[in-house]
């Protein structure tokens, strides 16, 4: 079970802030509770595991749990597309077969930096949705997508094009009809989480770390026209269970994706 969730303020607010913070608490159904400039822990019930989204005078949002600050950030992506920029392959791309004018469903949005990879790389032709199933992550991602500005304007144009989706994935993958993107992308918590992965550790605790499900491939393999990827430890045996025959990386690199082609459009053979 997850824990608690509150609504507040940094310390300084002004009117924007405050009323950000009670749209925050109405979008995500849980209480808003004035700052007041009391410590975070004098918030909610003694001895209560809660959590607080907070809402900064500058309009930003952060999760914070247990000392931990979850906040949006282009992260990797970044330097992924430095690299892309600069002539470099990319291996989530590679098992993408992605190209200018696909359209992407991440199922698994999480912190959005694939997003944002796989954004830059479709292009303005392109289109990526990121779902996302923990509304909090939704949110916070959501907001940063939108509002983020990095110096690099080609990053902040790929983060304004991806739409988020508040959505489990297996419900919103039966609603879709059927070849309805070019490409569907799950990067679902690690079954033996990589501990030099830091960056993802105070997520554990409010991400879904369900495993990914035949279903699910199956769903995904009907709606894609091009290609099913997954992201997972290279040595993982998820890649057999779950039909992934082709894979791109993981050699140099604790990382791999795995890769169905639908057969349905491919538009560059292997
Ligand atoms: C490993 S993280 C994804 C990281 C992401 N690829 C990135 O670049 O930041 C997995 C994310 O998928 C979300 N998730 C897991 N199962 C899901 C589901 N059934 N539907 C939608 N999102 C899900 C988790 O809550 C988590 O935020």
């Amino acid at each position: 079970m997850s824990p608690s969730l509150y609504v507040t303020n940094t310390h300084k607010i002004n009117p924007e802030s405050v009323a950000m913070a009670e749209s925050c608490s109405k979008v995500l159904k849980v209480p808003f509770i004035p700052r007041n400039k009391r410590p975070l822990n004098a918030l909610c019930p003694e001895g209560e595991e809660a959590g607080f989204l907070v809402v900064s005078k500058n309009l930003e949002l952060s999760l914070i749990y247990k000392g931990f600050e979850l906040f949006f950030h282009p992260s990797m992506s970044k330097v992924r597309i430095k690299a892309l920029q600069k002539g470099q392959n990319d291996p989530m791309l590679t098992a993408m077969d992605a190209c200018p004018g696909d359209s992407v469903l991440d199922c698994t949005l999480g912190l959005g930096s694939d997003a944002i990879v796989a954004s830059f790389a479709v292009g303005a032709s392109g289109r990526v949705v990121g779902l996302e199933s923990v509304p909090v992550i939704a949110l916070i991602v959501r907001h940063g997508l939108q509002h983020y500005r990095d110096k690099n304007e080609k990053i902040n144009e790929a983060m304004r094009r991806i739409e988020v989706i508040n959505a489990d994935y297996l419900n919103y993958l039966k609603t879709l009809p059927d070849n309805s993107f070019d490409i569907v992308y799950f990067d679902p918590m690690f079954r033996k989480p990589l501990h030099k992965s830091s960056s993802m550790e105070p997520l554990r605790r409010w991400v879904n770390g369900d495993p990914l499900s035949m279903e699910a491939v199956n769903e995904a393999v009907r709606v894609a026209t091009k290609r099913v990827v997954m992201k997972e430890g290279s040595s993982s045996g998820e890649f057999a269970r779950l039909g992934f025959k082709n894979i791109v990386g993981g050699k140099h690199s604790p990382i791999a994706f795995g890769f169905i082609i639908t057969g349905k459009g491919e538009k560059a053979a292997l």
